[in-house]
């Protein structure tokens, strides 16, 4: 494992039993709060722009804001928040999921996206992909194209990664 995998795994904190019995919740806020961490993660992150040739970053909200913004300062691009339905003010495009119960439903600004944009998608978990399979469909929606993902960790187990090779056609998705 190199260095910068080890201090960012280190900074990660397994919580039991959060939000609800039975679930182990990946906390991030103590790489956050350690500035080195948190540049690590950030630099490694701006790669996966440059190596992509991303011409934007899109952060899905909450924690791929926290991720992504810095990233998109360091690579020299533009961000592009994706948000929960409603918090948007301007021309919206949305797309509805699926949820292990339910449905929930991400928006984008129209304006910000445009053919010839080529787009990084930023995140912290990749869990089951359904998040970040919204955000591919709103993006080419939008008449851009998908460079990639990147995450910071992937919860292999659920399978996200399969889910998502057949949309990303090709395009990288990096789990750091
Ligand atoms: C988490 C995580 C990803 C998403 C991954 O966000 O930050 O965005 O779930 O799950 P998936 O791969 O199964 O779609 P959450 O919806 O908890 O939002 P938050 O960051 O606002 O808490």
């Amino acid at each position: 494992m190199t260095d910068v995998k080890e201090l960012l795994l280190s900074r990660i904190r397994d919580v039991a039993d959060y939000p609800e019995p039975g679930v182990m919740f990946k906390d991030i806020t103590p790489l956050l709060a350690d500035p080195a961490a948190f540049t690590a993660l950030t630099d490694a992150l701006a790669e996966v722009v440059e190596r992509t040739g991303a011409t934007k970053v899109v952060g899905l909200e909450a924690r791929g804001f926290i991720l992504g913004a810095p990233v998109a300062i360091r690579a020299g691009v533009g961000f592009i928040p994706v948000r929960k339905a409603g918090k948007l003010p301007g021309a919206t495009l949305s797309q509805a999921y699926d949820l292990e119960y339910g449905s929930a439903e991400i928006e984008v600004h129209a304006e910000d996206l445009n053919a010839g944009d080529r787009v990084l998608i930023v995140d912290d978990v990749l869990a089951t992909g359904g998040t970040a399979e919204a955000a591919i469909q709103l993006i080419r929606r939008a008449g851009a194209e998908v460079a990639g993902i990147a995450v910071l960790m992937e919860l292999g187990f659920l399978a996200g990664r399969a889910r998502l090779e057949p949309a990303l056609g090709g395009a990288p998705l990096e789990a750091l």
